[in-house]
């Protein structure tokens, strides 16, 4: 059979990038740039700043991931690119590039939910096995998706308010630690201890979560601590924080396995990088029987290495997008 080789343009928040995939999961080349040091600046995403700084780089990207690839736009079978969820500035300006590329090179026109994307990325190297249950852990999504096969999507619950990754990055303001708050907070949290008490969130039978009550409970707790005159110990804090949320992405998940029957689970998302939410579900996946995978680091964050890997399956399914494809700032997993 032909490879297939899908091009991929991801730009939903604050990465431009550019990917070659062949077959859905050999990555052949890929570029990110990633404005993380510019919205370091105002503490988190500033959404024009953005948009303006896709339009800046989308075409170098684009340049350099094909030139990398040693291929030419003759051999890319399809253009993949990510329509939404996301920031609309930013989004529009990857799909606007799509668009050019799939008029002038007369190239299929795909497109990619977001969250699609970054369970996909556990399809890189190596296949997914079905059926699965993923946890999607991003700065804007906390979802447990249910997959029977290849692009089949049963979302069983989700956050009622804020993502993980959201109350990642404000806590890690609150006490001061710079953005994106997740991984500085997965450093310290290794040498910090449990000592703060933390509300555990939504501790029910539901495999819904909430996290919006634990931000303000660090928020609270930093502040009262400064109004007795005491200094937070911001170890120990990453560490209470990291071990609650541990807990409640754990239990919910694996109550959602037992529910559903299933016994393959994989991460996904910016948070599935998280060095203690690896570990505990390793370690629940030898006690409980599930096999347990997860996407590389680099591959955790956004990328269109994931984007195109997802393009892949739904270019098999036939799915295709007119050239008056619209971004969508918000939008159900599909
Ligand atoms: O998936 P992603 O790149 O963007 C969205 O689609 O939202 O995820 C970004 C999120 C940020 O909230 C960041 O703080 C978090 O992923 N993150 C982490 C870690 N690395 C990134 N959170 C916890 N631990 C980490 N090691
Ligand atoms: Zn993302």
């Amino acid at each position: 059979m032909k490879d297939v080789y899908i091009l991929g343009i991801e730009s939903s928040c604050d990465e431009t990038s550019c990917s070659i995939v062949k077959n859905g999961i050999e990555e052949v080349s890929t570029v990110i740039l990633s404005q993380i040091d510019i919205h370091t600046l105002y503490g988190g995403v500033v959404p024009e700043i953005a948009s303006r700084n896709h339009v800046k780089d989308i075409t170098f990207v684009i340049e350099k991931c094909l030139k990398e690839s040693n291929l030419t736009m003759d051999d890319i079978t399809a253009i993949a690119v990510t329509y939404g969820p996301g920031l609309i500035g930013s989004l529009l300006v990857g799909i606007e590039a799509s668009k050019t590329l799939s008029f002038i090179y007369d190239k299929p026109l795909i497109p990619v939910h977001h969250i699609a994307g970054h369970i996909y990325a556990n399809n890189i190297s190596h296949d997914m096995k079905f059926p699965l249950m993923c946890l999607v852990i991003s700065g804007g999504h906390t979802e447990l998706v249910y997959m029977k096969d290849h692009y089949n999507f049963e979302v069983v619950g989700k956050t009622l308010d804020d993502a993980v990754g959201e109350c990642f990055d404000k806590v890690a303001r609150v006490v001061g630690i710079g953005y994106p708050g997740g991984p500085m907070i997965d450093k310290l949290s290794k040498i910090g201890h449990d000592s703060y008490n933390l509300p555990i969130p939504k501790n029910d039978d539901s495999f819904d979560f909430s996290f919006s009550g634990l931000k303000s409970a660090v928020i609270n707790l930093y502040h009262n601590e400064a109004q007795r005159g005491n200094t937070i110990n911001k170890e120990d804090l990453c560490t209470s924080f990291t071990n609650v949320v541990v807990e409640s992405l754990t239990s919910k998940t694996i109550k959602a396995l037992k529910k559903y029957d299933c016994h393959n689970l994989v991460l996904a998302g910016g948070v599935a990088a998280n060095s203690s939410i690896r570990e505990k579900f390793c370690e629940l996946s030898k006690k409980e029987g599930f096999t347990f995978s997860y996407p590389d680091i680099k591959y955790c964050t956004d990328n269109a290495t994931m984007i195109a890997a997802a393009g892949y399956f739904c270019y098999k399914l036939g799915r295709r997008s007119e050239l008056d494809l619209n971004g969508k700032s918000s939008e159900i997993l599909n």
